[in-house]
């Protein structure tokens, strides 16, 4: 069982796509354990793309993810990680293929929806950096 971190980006919110990409990674299989609307300061977005500093489009990057509300999460489930970023599709909406998430709703490399983390270590560090433990819920689920 895995833990991962996605966040329904500024663009995603804006169009009013949040319902239909948590709805996709429900109707997967994967559960949430940690859910919350936020604006995201400077310096969370800084840590969480740390390893982007530098490159030519990190201060987009970072003006995009504060400017509105994002929704951050945890989903849980067998391979989450891989999972979430399959539903996902590769990072440019362009070249991604239609039945994912970034190929049925976006063209663009940036304002592309949604982030997933790509590692176990990735994972780890991000819900660490956006959740306070007590925000992560155990629970049982309903058959
Ligand atoms: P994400 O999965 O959140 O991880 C890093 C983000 O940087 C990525 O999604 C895009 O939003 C953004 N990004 C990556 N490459 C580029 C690029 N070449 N130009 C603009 N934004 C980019």
């Amino acid at each position: 069982m895995q833990r991962t971190l996605f966040i329904c980006k500024p663009d995603c919110v804006q169009r009013r796509l949040v319902g239909e990409v948590i709805r996709r990674f429900e109707s997967k299989g994967l559960r949430l354990v940690a859910l919350k609307l936020m604006t995201v300061s400077r310096a969370l977005a800084e840590k969480h793309y740390a390893e982007h500093a530098g490159k030519p489009f990190f201060e987009g990057l970072i003006q995009f993810i504060t400017a509105t509300p994002v929704v951050v999460g945890v989903l849980e489930g067998n391979e989450a990680i891989s999972v979430l970023r399959g539903l996902m599709g590769p990072t440019n909406g362009a070249a991604a293929p239609p039945g994912t998430i970034r190929g049925d709703f976006g063209l663009s490399r940036q304002n592309n929806l949604i982030h997933g983390s790509d590692s176990a270590e990735s994972a780890a560090r991000e819900i660490a950096l956006w959740f306070t433990p007590t925000e992560l819920l155990d629970y049982q689920l309903a058959d």
